[in-house]
């Protein structure tokens, strides 16, 4: 019977065949342990002398990493086996030899690792970091699907640029310019007046010539937009679908997160509501806790961020940015005109922020003002502000990067693990 590893429970006792690669092995003049893998999970296959004779063990002891088999064996229940099963096999047929696999079980500096992406991704901590980002992205269309929102596909390629100017990847095309999206934000609010209550998930590109654990140069990101709603309703959204998505893993992924030695303790307790304390609470915090460097009107930095979050057990919003270091879309507070109606959440444990948000600007006349002072008359913001023209509402949304949501959930330090194929600063490769 031929099956995978993630499926053995099924087949206690029972003679099986899996198609599977060589992860490592030991060895002694009797006896060989296979770590095998095969993409669906990780189990030990045990291979004895005296049961499978000389030529199979020889064999078995000859395999090199990363070889690719079929392994035939018995399944058997083994408590001492984090996957709970073992193979004890009876023959192995090898399909290619791998020669020198460059990846070995000791220890690696970074940039080898990220020069063999395409193989570094096999090893145990990557293929639990990829489950995970897998789980959160599947736990995104479930949540979203089961509260009523339509999930659209906003393009990638662009004449217009949300977030900022500085930050552009710009193309030809044909004969226009043409950028690579840095957020589907602009697209989701055309949406939302078709639709509702839409959200997007895509890759988003922004040229930052940061060099952080939290700044990719092309990362994902998951966009809520949502008509008739208002700031207050979004953040609830927000911290639902957060806790959400760490429940999810922590139900479904409890395997990965051992393999990454993940203190789970810490996402246990994440729940909604959480807490929430505006920017100008957040300075004078920050003022108490001896950030002299800081004013009213700049933006925080890592470690401003950090300070915050340590203060909470779960994420935190900081609300109410001023005016001038925030987007031309956001909705000016009620009561003042200098801070905004806007949202970041902040990860624990100093992961930093994981979501903006905003309540966008409805009123025609005001964003038509907003545009202008930022310069952005173009002809390409024509149809943006024409949602203004024909039965606006309020709305606000927000954008959840994928790859720092996944590396706070793991409890990875660098985003650069979180991504298959990340793209750095000074990384095109592989
Ligand atoms: O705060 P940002 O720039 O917000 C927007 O793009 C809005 N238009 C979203 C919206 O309202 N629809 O980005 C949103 C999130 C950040 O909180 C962060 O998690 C992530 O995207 N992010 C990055 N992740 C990795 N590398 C980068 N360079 C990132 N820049 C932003
Ligand atoms: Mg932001």
């Amino acid at each position: 019977m031929k099956t995978t590893i993630s499926e053995v429970s099924k087949f206690v006792g029972q003679e099986v065949t899996i198609g599977a690669w060589l992860a490592n092995k030991r060895s002694s003049g009797k006896i060989a342990f296979l770590q095998l893998r095969d993409g669906t999970g990780f189990i030990q296959g045990v291979v004895v002398k005296e049961e499978v004779g000389e030529d199979i063990f020889q064999s078995a002891k000859s395999i090199t990493q990363e070889s690719s088999l079929f392994v035939t064996g018995i399944i058997r229940e083994d408590e001492r086996s984090p996957f709970g099963y073992e193979l004890s096999v009876t023959s192995l047929e090898i399909i290619h030899t791998s020669v020198d696999y460059p990846i070995t079980p000791k220890e690696h500096g970074t940039e080898f690792l990220m020069d063999n992406r395409h193989l570094w991704l096999r090893s145990k901590r990557q293929h639990a970091v990829m489950k995970i980002r897998n789980e959160i992205i599947r736990s995104t269309y479930e949540f979203f699907n089961d509260n009523g929102f339509v999930k659209v596909d906003p393009p990638i390629l662009t004449g217009s640029a949300p977030e900022g100017t500085t930050e552009l990847f710009n193309t030809k095309y044909f004969d226009e310019d043409a950028y690579l999206s840095q957020s589907g934000q602009l697209y989701m609010e055309a949406a939302a007046m078709a639709l509702g209550k839409v959200f997007s998930f895509g890759p988003t590109f922004r040229a930052e010539k940061s060099k952080t654990r939290r700044h990719l140069i092309e990362f994902w990101m998951i966009e809520p937009e949502m008509a008739f709603y208002q700031h207050e309703d979004s953040l609830q959204v927000q911290e639902q679908y957060v806790s959400y998505i760490v429940q999810s893993v922590l139900k479904n992924c409890q395997l990965e997160l051992k393999t990454l030695g993940r203190d789970t303790s810490k996402l246990e307790n994440i729940k909604a509501p959480f807490p929430r304390i505006s920017y100008d609470e957040a300075i004078t915090f920050l003022h108490e806790k001896g950030f002299t460097d800081i004013k009213w009107g700049d933006d925080f930095g890592a470690p401003h961020e950090t300070a915050i979050a340590e203060s909470y057990d779960k994420p935190v919003f900081i609300t109410n940015y001023p005016k001038a270091i925030k987007p031309f879309y956001m909705q000016p507070a009620p009561d003042r005109d200098d801070v905004v109606l806007c949202a970041d959440m902040i990860a624990p444990e100093g992961y930093g922020e994981i979501i903006g948000g905003s309540e966008r600007i409805h009123d025609f006349e005001l964003m038509k003002q907003r545009l202008e002072e930022h310069n952005l008359t173009s002809d390409a913001y024509k149809w943006y502000l024409e949602l203004r023209q024909y039965g606006s509402v309020p709305h606000p949304g927000f954008g959840l990067g994928l790859e720092r949501t996944v590396a706070w959930i793991s409890g990875v330090e660098h985003v650069r693990e979180t991504i298959p194929f990340p793209r750095l600063l000074n990384r095109l490769y592989p």
